[in-house]
């Protein structure tokens, strides 16, 4: 298929692609060979979730997960499994007491349960659907890899959708692995979940898995593209993955070089000049049959940031970097389940591609460029590159006359240092949106936070030479919130948030239902705050 990116001649093209496969595991997968080299391939491929009201008695499963509280207080069919077991209490010990996705494994010979594993869901009067997806997440983690079929109490510990839809979205987030670049990937052995839910719930319950596996799908699309090595996932390889896994009701268009110096995206061919590898920008649109309201994801796609000439210190973790297309990843994401979930919302994507390097082209510090709109910026850091490409992306959904600008990307490092690496930053020009924002963020789990946009800041974005210079100047700091001024000149007054998440896309080490590398955030908000505008 053409993709419309290698191809020099080709100005821009729409083009038509296959639906993305959802449900099932057999339905998902590379099916047939992987292609020779392994190029970005598949579509994750997750457990199959089922409900079930039977009584635990009467599940035949490798591994039987039950809930513990701190201070070892029995959860729901805590204590029939412990009792066929021949335990009267919780086992507990220093490495069990229960604290949150604390996991403890017991033989259980003669049951029909290979196994029981307890698992910690911490302060029984703290529990929220938020510990029940973790708990979920940690627990199917610690067994993934050794059992077929699991089933869990964990749903019971409330009566509510949003506990079986939280537990169902932990189980399949953390099965999730990325073995596309070994040679000799296994399948994951872990193949069917059975969740025991309130029989009050059980209709209801379908439909909660249903939107699980959805949300939790998009999220996994995101994380197999962030873990990606970026030597195979470049700019024009992400254009190509987006065409051949995206479905036909997503319109594709992209953006080739040629394009985009027509079209004045100066921050992308600025960018990607000290690269051996061209930009792109993938545009997407969603059109539902009588969209409610229309809004536009504009994401930062650097599948390898440097620095550029400014470049980053060889000891900075640089191998993280591949992650700097995390916005563009969760976007992605996003849009690979619109359609199932029936969104009513029109949705746009601008994805901003460019690989960051320090060729022999490059961008120097002290480089003007010009952008489509006739804004000038002076580059004085070429490391602060997200804001150059998604002043482009900007610039473009803005024009586009949409309802709200949501912008998602990696974009400083001091995000982190103000709040932490768990939590997205969230800045914004309309305080709609902003609580739209992070109303969906605390219902999905994915810890937010409401950061800043002083006008005291932007002066510090103010250039010697051009209208606006890509860094603020030293002595203000709160560099996380210069970052987001500087996105926000380029918005047009459109109600607008900025989505940093250079701290929580990305993780050093695996927990609860969250995975290595690529986390998929936010994917599970996005595709909340979409559900709920509609
Ligand atoms: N991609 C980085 C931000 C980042 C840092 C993401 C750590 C994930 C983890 C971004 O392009 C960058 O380099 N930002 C600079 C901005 C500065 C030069 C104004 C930063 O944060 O240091
Ligand atoms: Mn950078
Ligand atoms: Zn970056």
């Amino acid at each position: 298929m053409g993709v419309g990116t290698a191809d020099g001649q080709r100005r821009s093209a729409t083009i038509t692609v296959r639906p993305v496969p959802v449900g099932g595991r057999s339905s998902v997968g590379s099916s047939g060979p992987p292609p020779p080299n392994r190029e970005p391939s598949s579509v994750p491929s997750l457990p199959n979730v089922h409900v079930t009201t039977d009584a635990i008695t009467d599940l035949a499963v490798d591994v039987l997960i039950v809930p513990v509280f701190r201070g070892a207080i029995e959860g729901p069919g805590t204590d029939t499994a412990l009792h066929a077991l021949g335990l009267s209490e919780v086992p507990r010990d220093a490495s069990f007491r229960g604290k949150p996705g604390e996991v403890l494994h017991l033989a259980a010979p003669g049951q029909p349960w290979g196994r029981v594993t307890l698992v910690g869901l911490g302060r029984l009067d703290e529990l929220d659907t938020a510990m029940v997806r973790r708990a979920m997440g940690a627990a199917i983690r610690s067994v993934a890899s050794t059992a077929a079929t699991v089933a869990s109490t964990l749903p019971l510990v409330e009566t509510s959708v949003a506990s079986i839809q939280a537990a169902a979205e932990g189980a399949l987030l953390g099965a999730y692995r990325y073995d596309d670049a070994r040679s000799a990937p296994t399948p994951l052995p872990l193949t069917d979940v059975t969740l025991v839910v309130p029989s009050s719930l059980s209709a209801a319950a379908t439909a909660a898995i249903g939107r699980a596996e959805l949300h939790a799908r998009a999220q996994c699309v995101a994380r197999d593209l962030v873990a990606m090595p970026p030597n195979r996932l470049g700019p024009e390889e992400v254009a190509t993955y987006v065409v051949d896994h995206l479905g036909a009701d997503i319109e594709v268009e992209v953006w080739d070089e040629d394009r985009l110096r027509a079209e004045r995206c100066a921050g992308l061919l600025s960018v990607a000049d000290g690269s051996a590898r061209p930009p792109r920008l993938v545009r997407l649109r969603y059109r539902p049959a009588e969209p409610v309201a229309s809004v536009s994801l504009v994401g930062k796609g650097i599948t390898f940031d440097s620095g550029g000439i400014s470049l980053k210190r060889p000891s900075s973790n640089m191998d993280a970097m591949k992650g700097d297309m995390g916005g563009v990843a969760a976007i992605i994401g996003v849009f690979s389940v619109l359609q199932a979930l029936d969104i009513p919302v029109e949705v746009h994507g601008e994805l901003c591609l460019a690989e960051n390097m320090p060729g022999g082209n490059a961008t120097r510090p002290s480089d003007v460029v010009t952008y489509r709109d006739g804004t000038t910026v002076e580059v004085l850091n070429t490391d602060a590159e997200g804001r150059l490409v998604l002043a482009d992306g900007l610039l473009l959904a803005a024009e586009a006359d949409v309802d709200a600008i949501v912008d998602v990307a990696t974009l400083t490092g001091a995000v982190s240092a103000a709040i932490g690496r768990h939590a997205v930053g969230v800045f914004a020009n309309d305080d709609d949106l902003l609580r739209q924002l992070l109303t969906a963020g605390e219902d999905a789990g994915e810890p937010s936070w409401h950061l800043p946009l002083w006008e005291e800041l932007s002066e510090g974005l103010e250039s010697d030479v051009a209208d606006l210079r890509n860094i603020g100047d030293k002595d203000r700091g709160a560099g996380a919130s210069v970052g987001g001024l500087f996105l926000r000149h380029f918005v047009d007054g459109t109600p607008w948030a900025h989505l940093d998440i250079a701290g929580p896309s990305w993780r050093q080490s695996e927990r609860d239902h969250l995975s290595k590398q690529g986390t998929g955030v936010p994917v599970r908000t996005l595709l909340r705050w979409l559900e709920q505008a509609g």
